[in-house]
């Protein structure tokens, strides 16, 4: 996309960007084919041990284990669900991407998944956009952040200070300190990670007022849906509770009223309740 080549070329410099494990993004393809099916995604995870074995742990945990053992993927994908297990897998690899798991790293982690369930319910409601897209988009949105962490973990840490400190966004205090922030960063991975066009959309433009010319409008659609949703966990203080960087949120955008938002907002606090030990320990 349209990026500043000097602000690329500073990233690039300075930050290492990752690789997506192979399983997340062959998980990710699958999710974009029509008509995949359970014995696909069943041999892409047993081909890998360590997802197996904590998808396993998954379905065996107190939220989704109904008494008895779970011991195969396959009952495991009937047992969460065929889109969630998708979902699980890349929220396992985001999880893993962190180079260390501090309570900042907590709380960007539980932001991630509630804009990720925001998004998803938003979706449900609205129509607008596939729910299990829009659910990858949540989690993924800020992938930026946990970049720059693990890249530049003695800046990043005043960067985040500055932030609590001073309740000024994210976005503004990593331009200003840096000189790039994690929309820039987060739209590099993407291309790199050959995500899909809507993914990487809603990673680079989630906290632009102005969005590029797009080919294809549902990606603007998308975009908006996590906005809402990043906006709306803001203000519960679902991960961050920042004092002044509380965002307006434009419902009308999607055509929501108050009262819907305010219902699902309930809604995702219940949601991350029930599921939030089994989801952290993913
Ligand atoms: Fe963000
Ligand atoms: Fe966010």
């Amino acid at each position: 996309m349209m990026q500043n080549n000097s602000i690329e070329k500073l990233i690039l410099d300075t930050v290492d960007l990752p690789s997506l494990p192979p399983v997340a993004s062959k998980v990710l393809q699958l999710m974009n084919r029509d008509g995949s099916s359970v014995s696909e995604l069943e041999d892409l995870i047993a081909k890998d041990q360590s997802f197996s074995t904590r998808l396993l742990r998954v379905a065996n945990s107190p939220y989704y284990g109904r008494g008895r053992a779970i011991d195969t993927i396959s009952s495991a994908i009937i047992m969460i669900g065929f889109n969630t297990m998708k979902t699980l897998v890349v929220a396992a690899s985001i999880k893993d991407m962190h180079s260390r798991f501090g309570l900042f790293e907590k709380k960007l982690w539980e932001h991630s998944l509630g804009v990720s369930i925001a998004a998803s319910m938003i979706a449900k409601k609205t129509r607008l956009v596939h729910a299990e897209e829009a659910m990858v988009a949540g989690l993924l949105h800020d992938v930026g952040k946990t970049v720059l962490n693990n890249n530049l973990p003695d800046k990043y840490v005043l960067v985040v200070e500055r932030v609590f400190e001073e309740g000024i966004p994210f976005i503004s205090v990593e331009t200003e300190m840096l000189g790039y922030n994690h929309c820039n960063v987060g739209g590099l991975i993407a291309r790199k990670w050959k995500l899909p066009k809507g993914l990487e959309v809603v990673i680079e433009y989630h906290h632009s007022e102005e969005m590029p010319v797009l080919d294809d409008s549902s990606h603007e659609v998308m975009c908006n849906v996590v906005k809402v949703a990043d906006a709306l966990c803001l203000n519960l203080g679902i991960g961050f509770q920042l004092s002044k960087e509380i965002p307006d949120i434009d419902i009308q955008a999607i055509g929501l009223t108050k009262e819907g938002l305010d219902a699902i907002g309930a809604e995702v606090e219940t949601a991350l309740e029930e599921q939030m030990a089994e989801l952290l320990a993913v």
